[in-house]
């Protein structure tokens, strides 16, 4: 599937996330699966995979409230700057110095308890490949928590008038892609979606903003004008407001048999 480079789009996504109540909503979701995780355990290793600028771990972490002794935190993040951004954001959650997958220190490392891919499993380049990777490091007592919007999503349905209007399919995974990956390994799944609200003063230039972080170089090949409009059926007095859900997948493998 395409590539995302999330350096170049690096100001419109910060305009989703700071207009999105989408981080709030996810927090919430995995504080609730990971309720009553860390009792009993002394150390817990967490990757967070496609963690940006770490600003929705900082969210994570907080509302955890983890030991900082107990925790040890692995990060990978295609875009570099973005990944020592985060590392910096992160450090005070742990005492431990925060590890790269691919370094040393990642493989002296093998499992996780937790990872969490929050809203990345779209660019992977190989989805099976992938989530074949992330649950080979799954501890087997860890869980995996994904977040991924499905069609049923309104940026996804955003997506879909995009790339029709290229005669080409989305060239991103979405939520049911990962469900028929996990449907095909030995692990058992929980769902549960998880709302949220997009809410932006309506201007063109924000609008332009959310189609950027959508669509990135794609845009320069659709007409502006069509999908400026798609923003219509979402106005409420001088805002833009969206209102619509993701899923949440809770990934734990089962016992060999
Ligand atoms: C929508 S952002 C989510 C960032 C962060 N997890 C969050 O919740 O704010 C998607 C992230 O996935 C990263 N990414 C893109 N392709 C990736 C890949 N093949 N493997 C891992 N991460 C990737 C991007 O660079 C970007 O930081």
């Amino acid at each position: 599937m395409a590539t995302k480079d999330f350096g170049a789009i690096e100001t419109d996504y910060a305009f989703f996330m700071s207009n999105a109540t989408e981080a709030k909503s996810d927090v919430e979701e995995y504080a609730r699966q990971l309720n009553g995780f860390a009792e009993g355990r002394e150390l817990i290793h967490l990757l967070d995979f496609g963690c940006g600028t770490g600003e929705f771990s900082r969210q994570l972490l907080e509302t955890l409230a983890w030991p900082k002794e107990s925790l040890y935190l692995t990060l990978f993040e295609p875009v570099d700057h973005q990944q020592e951004i985060a590392a910096r954001r992160l450090c005070r959650f742990s005492d431990h110095a925060i590890a790269s997958l691919g370094e040393a220190s990642f493989d002296q490392r093998p499992t996780f308890d937790v990872i969490v891919s929050n809203h990345v499993l779209y660019y992977a380049e190989n989805l099976t490949q992938t989530i074949e990777q992330l649950l080979e490091r799954l501890h087997a007592e860890g869980r995996m928590l994904l977040a991924m919007a499905g069609h049923e999503n309104a940026l996804i349905k955003l997506w879909k008038v995009g790339f029709d209007l290229l005669n080409q399919p989305i060239p991103f995974y979405i939520a049911e892609d990962v469900a028929a990956v996990l449907a095909d390994h030995n692990v058992s799944v929980s769902t549960s979606p998880s709302h949220y609200q997009l809410r932006f003063p309506d201007s063109e230039e924000n609008r332009w903003k959310i189609l950027r972080f959508l669509f990135d170089d794609y845009l320069r090949q659709m007409p502006r004008e069509q999908l400026l409009r798609e923003f219509d059926q979402y106005v409420q007095d001088d805002h833009i407001e969206i209102n619509t859900f993701s899923d949440h997948f809770v990934v734990q493998l089962n016992p060999a048999t």
